[in-house]
């Protein structure tokens, strides 16, 4: 299947996502990535990977028009399936609509817990014992829609925000392409 992927920074989860699908059993190819910000530091990673990269910074466009132009570089690319990768966009109403079912994200906490940001923060100020990261389908809602894949890591004694976001991020870059992988095969 052909892989969009949107992101608007570092891009750790799409490189973990374009390294996994070099494998031969892999059902899908990116050929595509998408950032809102121009100068995203995952666009060199891509670009050095030989993926067609389409950045245009959303400033001073509605977000209609905004999602209008990132949908129409996704179905000019024929992508298949939409991969949110630290993509700090909300989406409007009619691009969610479009790729339903099709399109998912990866976020760092233990899905219903902590939609939003600072998740390893909140864990922590909440004394959990357990953390992680959810790979899900997107709706409408923010950090909502179904639960495709779920890794847990454990919270430390001492642990800081930094310290639980790197124990997180190592299984998030493992989950992020199996979950992928799974819907797509399915
Ligand atoms: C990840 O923690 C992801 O779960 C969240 O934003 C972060 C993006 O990191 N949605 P990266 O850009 O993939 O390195």
């Amino acid at each position: 299947a052909r892989v969009g992927i949107l992101i608007s920074g570092r891009g750790s989860n799409m490189a973990s996502l374009v390294e996994a699908s070099h494998a031969p059993d892999s059902p899908y190819e990116v050929v595509l990535v998408v950032s809102n910000v121009p100068d995203a530091a995952g666009l060199a990673f891509a670009a050095a990977n030989g993926i067609p990269t389409f950045a245009i910074n959303h400033k001073g466009m509605t977000r209609v028009a905004f999602d209008t132009l990132v949908d129409g570089a996704l179905r000019d690319a024929s992508v298949e399936y939409v991969a949110l990768a630290g993509y700090m966009r909300l989406l409007s109403p009619g691009f969610v609509a479009g790729w339903a079912g099709r399109m998912v994200n990866i976020h760092p906490s233990l899905l219903p817990l902590y939609k939003g940001l600072d998740t390893h923060q909140r864990a922590l100020d909440a004394g959990d014992a357990r953390h992680g990261c959810t790979v899900h389908l997107v709706t409408e809602a923010l950090d909502d829609g179904p639960i495709l894949a779920q890794a847990e890591v454990p919270i430390l004694e001492g642990d800081d925000a930094e310290a639980l976001a790197t124990r997180v991020l190592i299984e998030e870059h493992k989950l992020y392409p199996a979950a992928l992988a799974e819907l797509i095969r399915r």
